[in-house]
């Protein structure tokens, strides 16, 4: 087992049984936390990149069953941020110093593409990199968000067990997705993608695939998080997810994609605390502080008691771990070739 870490060190590459071995066996985890942290600090450095995540809409026309933002979710209240507050957040996020923001929102029909452009088209006024997650659209339609300027996309593939994909997400197609995700590298973007970690009937081998999807697709940021139930969706009984393991899938992922991004998700701090700060010693190069106003904030709930963190300790915290905060845009030096 401590070969195939030193080989995966080396190598940056395992094959599906080689990672369900890793995945399985719980008596190398530090070892393999150790492993995934000396190789971010060699290969992406000890600057941590912030990004300021404006959530700008959580009206969602789909229907994934862990998600409080459901359509079907009639407790859900819903919100639209105009275009003016959304570019005033990003002007506030960027006099505090960020160089990334990143907007947010269900899949929101409202929000065209057109209407988009014209709210990137502002934002990249300043010298920022803008972050889009805004879900599934057409080539066309991430051609235009493109054009108008944005330089990154967040779309993560969820699973990609295609019978789990199927349950968890009607009238959608893990095929569909997958197309999404190399139309945006085609495209240029900066690609992130990434995978809930805990789902119901998920299982380790599925965990692997994923992981082997991320490295076929040469993602540029990859965001992993444990599922944690909401009460108010079809999944609202089940289990949380495994916080070690979903640093485990994470740990490996930076083994097996180096130089990529990669968040220490809201989720992980949501499920433990001080997940962030583990999850930063375990391969996590990111985070990404919310901005979106409280009363906005507090409706975006995708899964319960999302916490947030404010400038001031999130500094205090990273300097305990002997972490600094970068000034750049950080961009994925997964690109480093072009
Ligand atoms: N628990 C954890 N993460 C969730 N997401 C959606 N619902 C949940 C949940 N219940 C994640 C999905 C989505 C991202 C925006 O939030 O992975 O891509
Ligand atoms: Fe909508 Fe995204 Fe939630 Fe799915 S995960 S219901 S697409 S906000």
């Amino acid at each position: 087992m401590e070969n195939l870490i030193k080989k995966v060190k080396k190598e940056h590459l395992l094959n599906k049984e080689e990672l369900v071995e890793l995945l399985s066996d719980n008596s190398i985890n530090e070892k393999l936390f150790s492993a995934a942290d000396e190789i971010r600090h060699e290969c992406v450095g000890d600057e941590v990149h912030l990004r300021a995540l404006i959530e700008f809409s959580n009206i969602c026309k789909r229907n994934c069953f862990y998600c409080g933002l459901r359509a079907e979710n009639k407790n859900a209240q819903r919100y639209r941020l105009t275009a003016e507050q959304i570019v005033e957040t990003a002007k506030i996020a960027i006099n505090k110093g960020y160089k990334t923001i990143v907007l947010q929102s269900g899949e929101d029909s409202f929000f065209s593409a057109e209407r988009l452009a014209d709210i990137i088209k502002k934002i990249k006024q300043c010298d920022v990199a803008v972050t889009l997650g805004v879900g599934e659209l057409s080539f066309d339609d991430y051609k235009i968000l493109k054009n108008a300027g944005a330089d990154r996309f967040l779309l993560r593939i969820e699973t990609t067990d295609e019978n789990l994909y199927k349950k968890l997400h009607p009238n959608m197609s893990l095929n569909n997705r997958k197309q999404c995700l190399y139309n945006l590298k085609e495209l240029g973007y900066e690609t992130g993608t990434g995978c809930l970690v805990g789902l119901p009937e998920q299982t380790i081998d599925s965990l692997a695939e994923d992981i082997l999807f991320f490295k076929e697709l040469n993602a540029d940021m990859i965001g992993i998080g444990p599922f944690i139930p909401h009460k108010d969706t079809p999944l609202g009984n089940a289990q949380s997810g495994d916080f070690t393991l979903a640093l485990k899938v994470m740990a490996l992922t930076r083994l097996m994609l180096p130089y990529i991004n990669i968040p220490a998700t809201t989720a992980m701090e949501t499920l433990v605390p001080n997940g962030r700060n583990i999850a930063l010693q375990s391969g996590a190069n990111v985070v990404m502080p919310n901005m979106t106003a409280m009363d906005y904030r507090k409706k975006y709930e995708i899964y319960p008691d999302k916490v947030s963190v404010d400038y001031s300790t999130l500094k205090e915290n990273l300097s305990k771990i002997g972490r600094i905060i970068s000034k750049d845009k950080g961009n994925s030096k997964n690109r480093r070739d072009i």
